[in-house]
């Protein structure tokens, strides 16, 4: 399927313009403009070209970018995206004295379809140089309120740049000046649906029919979703292994044997709690645990897998993995290429199994968000309940004990968080969070218990918004449910005598704690 191609300048907001095309019904996918030149020159072409927004000025960028010209594609540049736009085709960019960032008015000018749209309204900007002059024959459509010019378009050449972000929610009518490209400027025909999604996913899992597929499964949305997507077309072929590394909660262990139950997925569960413990003893910095938890979790899925292949006499070819778009993109960014970006929390799961284990890869989901997996489980017949899980990490509560983790601790944080999610499930808040859980801090408090002194450890509550784990805001749950959950972890959940709620923004602080 032919795609829109949008060439990542590294705009914090690049993933969203995707997501919106989506919405509207048009393919699109994300890439450096250098894969893009590398694509272009094998004879790949897009539908049409989307230039990202990005932080840099065009005045220290020398890149030659005649390639994506001369393909005379439909185009629309975004920021960043329109000043190379502009520059390329004879218009003229002055380099800003000062930026404009944030909200800004725009008015409606001329004879483009956008003029129906009312005279003046909201828009996010952010930009530092912006045009003065458009290109020849360029059509200025919109005006900000200090007289710069904001959108301007080409209908012969199918163009259109814009100098704030259509693809943010804070921009009024974003997703109509984004269709008014799509449709009226490049007269492209919508190609993505959910039909067309969960056709590709089955496709590239029907690929691969005859062979032995294994999935490191956790019962998440992702690794769910795309085992039931892959069982469909291989049936007995697949095999999920999910590995107990005793570092779960109640709900996980549930969920599993509910999984087992009521799915044809053949699951294989690995008790391997022990391993995992005597690996922790005495590490108690997160970067050292979760690098534990993560060589562990390789370890013992080896093993067993090598135990597996010799029993049954089978070999695997493949390993299923519910890796999302997400994940791919980040390791596209431009950022990250620039060495700019930072690791803040080394994520392992099954890094480096599949080098190891001399297996392919398949990751049907990997073109997808989030939410687009979780319409597709549902559209694959998946409970409600089973693709609006909140996210779990992979090395669950052991960055949910600080410090070093025991058994004791993990319990304390086991019915915590038992007893949070079954209050918000009967309050039905479950959803009102993305993500809701217990952490417990390596503090001691003074208490009274009973009519004695008590002096225990501290539960902290940890209830956040976001749409990706990228950013995040605390949920403002009422404080009458936050006071039942605190009352009945005290109460409950020996060796805790206090229960503070984390109101930390992502940034700074992390989602998890550790
Ligand atoms: P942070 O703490 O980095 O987390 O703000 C963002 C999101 O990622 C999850 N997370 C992980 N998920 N393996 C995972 O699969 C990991 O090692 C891991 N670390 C954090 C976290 O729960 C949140 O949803």
């Amino acid at each position: 399927m032919q795609d829109i191609w949008i060439i990542d300048f590294g705009s914090q907001y690049t993933q969203l313009i995707t997501r919106k095309s989506r919405e509207l019904g048009y393919s699109s996918l994300i890439m450096t403009f250098d894969d893009c030149a590398e694509k272009l020159k094998a004879g790949e072409k897009p539908l049409a070209f989307i230039l990202s927004g990005g932080p840099q000025s065009i005045f220290e960028d020398d890149t030659d970018y005649n390639i994506i010209f001369d393909q005379k594609l439909p185009l629309l540049g975004i920021c960043y995206g329109m000043q190379i736009m502009s520059e390329k085709l004879g218009g003229k960019v002055e380099r800003g004295v000062q930026g404009e960032y944030g909200h800004a008015l725009v008015q409606t000018q001329g004879s483009s379809e956008l003029s129906h749209l009312p005279g003046s309204f909201n828009v996010w900007m952010s930009h530092f140089d912006h045009v003065v002059t458009p290109p020849t024959d360029f059509e200025v459509i919109l005006k900000s309120g200090n007289g710069l010019i904001a959108g301007i378009e080409n209908k012969a050449l199918k163009m259109m740049g814009l100098q704030f972000h259509p693809e943010v929610n804070h921009t009024d009518h974003g997703s109509e000046i984004l269709e008014h490209f799509f449709k009226d400027i490049a007269n492209l025909k919508q190609n993505w649906s959910d039909e067309v999604m969960l056709e590709q996913c089955r496709s590239e899992v029907a690929a691969v029919k005859g062979s032995k597929v294994l999935c490191a499964f956790s019962g998440g949305v992702d690794s769910l979703v795309a085992a039931t997507i892959a069982e469909k077309e291989l049936g007995e072929d697949l095999y999920c292994f999910f590995v107990d590394n005793g570092l779960l909660r109640p709900q996980d262990y549930h969920h599993i044997e509910v999984l087992q139950k009521e799915t044809p997925l053949n699951i294989e569960f690995i008790d391997a709690k022990d391993l995992f413990y005597s690996k922790l003893k005495g590490v108690s910095d997160p970067e050292k645990k979760r690098k534990a938890i993560g060589t562990t979790f390789i370890e013992v899925f080896e093993q067993k897998v090598h135990q597996f292949e010799k029993e049954k006499d089978i070999k695997f070819d493949y390993l299923l993995q519910g890796t999302l778009y997400p994940d791919v993109i980040e390791s596209i960014s431009p950022h990250k290429k620039g060495g700019k970006s930072v690791t803040i929390k080394s994520h392992h799961n099954v890094g480096g199994l599949p080098e190891r284990m001399k297996l392919q890869l398949l990751e049907p989901l990997k073109f997808l968000f989030k939410d687009e997996v979780r319409v597709l489980g549902e559209a694959l017949g998946l409970q409600y309940d089973w693709v609006h899980r909140h996210p779990f990490p992979g090395p669950g509560i052991g960055v949910r004990v600080l410090g070093e983790v025991s058994e004791s601790a993990v319990k304390k944080v086991q019915k915590s968080d038992q007893i949070l999610f079954e209050e918000l499930h009967a309050q039905s808040l479950y959803q009102a969070s993305w993500q809701a859980f217990t952490v417990l801090l390596p503090v001691k408090t003074v208490g009274v218990k009973g009519d004695a002194r008590a002096y225990e450890e501290v539960i902290c509550l940890r209830i956040v918004n976001s749409t990706d784990g990228m950013t995040a805001t605390w949920t403002d749950l009422p404080a009458s449910f936050l006071g039942k959950v605190s009352s009945r972890i005290v109460n409950e959940v020996e060796g805790v005598t206090r229960v503070v709620y984390d109101i930390t923004s992502k940034p700074p602080g992390t989602i998890e704690w550790e």
